[in-house]
């Protein structure tokens, strides 16, 4: 083969991530033949005392039934488990991962591996804590031995770091062990189907291109709802917040590739460069512009602080400095325990000038990317009425992917990722220089709310938040648009 043997360690392979994501994400790309028996192998790595056959137990579970009926389904993922073998080790152990470079090393050899061309990918599905400790581990123990074809590459997970400092202090910790060009810093919203699509829609279709700006656009929402609480995550949760949790990452990376110029080429440096760009673009954040929430009964979870002040809920808004964007609000709002489970782009445009159907009333021309559940893109538009009368109604042309896509599985974020890491394409991870620019605007912020200069409103599970965010998005400009 062109290339030598695959060995896929995850690390913290008995955690949560690692068997509700990372190994469901494995099983589809074996099952699709991205995995080949014949040149992967699959370690799982972290600190309990487990057999192979405990650890395939503990994650079978996970793997649920595709489409295609379900004995081939079984067939797969006995040969699936198969690929996988345990090593049981601390994260500072010299042992264990002298250890674990011992079980790939004789498993390149049993492959028949060519020295210099086996690949070697190492997923940390662990609390970015031990990062350091696992890194240097990996680069004293775990690396190959040769670089030709071959090549050892680190996927990480956020939160990377707290604010500004602590996240360029991992950086740095990690940028002394592994060049840029190693490290896959995962942001699963970048996987998403809809948000891989934005640079495609923006830039290979005349339609948006002359809208795309302060001249006709108004404002432009990216939402995050969550219909259920912190269930079970609570300690996590409540030492980071929704900013930290959501907005920051997930919901910044979507603005920079609504916000983003034309990037030079596909090259995914070129489109991190632009990505940067935006990031740094934005100006400070305004604490009137921000509402926080916390639902009721937040408290009552064992693992959250009686006292708490995180936000389980947030609406910022943000501006960028530039000549495309100045004086158009991007309103940035996330949420947990609210009444219901979507993600979505709402570009709003401005009024018609001069309109003479006087269709003010009925609302503007909105751009909706719905990235979950069920993708779609619609355009919000006014219409004649059908019928006899001169009048008008709001209606949508409309984008449903289930329905014109009936054939086609959407792949989950986490499969894409990985294979884009075992691929080598760095476009949808974060860039050093990204992370901290992304720091850089939510930082001051962040410390207002930790220091307690800021807090959160109380808001009713299953409501739609503090009414005070809906009151901050009207005085930004947004008028609520009515359908048919
Ligand atoms: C994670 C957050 O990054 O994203 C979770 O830590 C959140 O709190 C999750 O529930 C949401 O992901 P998705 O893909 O379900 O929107």
């Amino acid at each position: 083969p062109e290339y030598g043997c695959l060995s896929i360690v995850v690390l913290g392979a008995s955690g949560d991530l690692a068997k509700k994501k990372t190994f469901p994400a494995l099983f589809n790309l074996f099952r699709q033949g991205f995995l080949q028996p014949n040149e992967v192998h699959i370690f799982g790595y972290a600190r309990s005392k487990l057999s192979d056959d405990d650890l395939r137990e503990r994650i079978r579970g996970y793997l649920s039934l595709g489409k295609g009926g379900s004995s081939e389904h079984a067939e797969d993922l006995s040969k699936f488990l198969q690929l996988i073998k345990y090593v049981s080790g601390s994260y500072d152990s010299e042992d264990g991962f002298l250890l674990l470079n011992k079980e790939i090393s004789e498993h390149e050899i049993a492959k028949n591996s060519q020295p210099g061309s086996s690949r070697r990918l190492f997923y940390l599905a662990l609390p970015p804590s031990v990062y350091p400790s696992v890194c240097k581990m990996i680069r004293k123990y775990c690396m190959n031995q040769y670089d030709l074809t071959g090549w050892t590459r680190i996927v990480v997970e956020k939160p990377f770091g707290k604010d500004l400092n602590s996240a360029e202090e991992l950086s740095a910790q990690l940028g002394e062990l592994f060049d840029e060009q190693q490290l896959y810093r995962i942001d699963h919203y970048l996987g998403k189907e809809l948000v891989q699509n934005l640079l495609v829609v923006r830039f290979a279709n005349r339609f948006f291109m002359p809208l795309w700006n302060r001249d006709n656009i108004a404002n432009v929402q990216i939402v995050f709802r969550e219909d259920f609480g912190t269930e079970g995550r609570g300690g996590y949760f409540d030492e980071y917040g929704i900013i930290r949790d959501i907005i920051q990452n997930h919901l910044l990376q979507v603005l920079c590739l609504v916000a983003m110029e034309k990037p030079v080429s596909l090259k995914p440096e070129h489109i991190r460069d632009e990505k940067v760009k935006v990031l740094q673009s934005v100006l400070p954040i305004h604490n009137e512009e921000v509402v926080l929430g916390q639902y009721e009964g937040y408290k009552d979870d064992p693992t959250v602080s009686k006292d708490s002040n995180t936000p389980t809920f947030a609406t910022v808004i943000l501006r960028i400095h530039n000549e495309r964007w100045e004086g158009v609000p991007f309103i940035l709002k996330a949420g947990k325990a609210l009444n219901s489970r979507k993600a979505e782009i709402r570009v709003q445009f401005k009024d018609v000038p001069g309109d003479i159907f006087r269709c003010k009333k009925q609302g503007r021309n909105e751009f909706v990317i719905r990235l979950q559940p069920s993708e779609a893109m619609y355009m919000k538009l006014t219409v004649k009425k059908p019928g006899l009368e001169m009048s008008t109604i709001q209606s949508e042309l409309d984008l449903s992917y289930g329905l014109r896509y009936q054939d086609v599985v959407i792949p989950e974020a986490y499969e894409r990722l990985i294979l884009d890491t075992i691929r080598g394409d760095q476009q949808h991870f974060v860039r050093r220089d990204e992370l901290k620019a992304a720091w850089e605007i939510f930082t001051p912020l962040l410390h207002d709310i930790d220091d307690g200069k800021l807090k959160p409103l109380s808001y009713k599970p299953g409501s739609r938040g503090p009414a005070e965010a809906d009151e901050l998005l009207s005085k930004a400009g947004y008028v609520q648009t009515h359908g048919y």
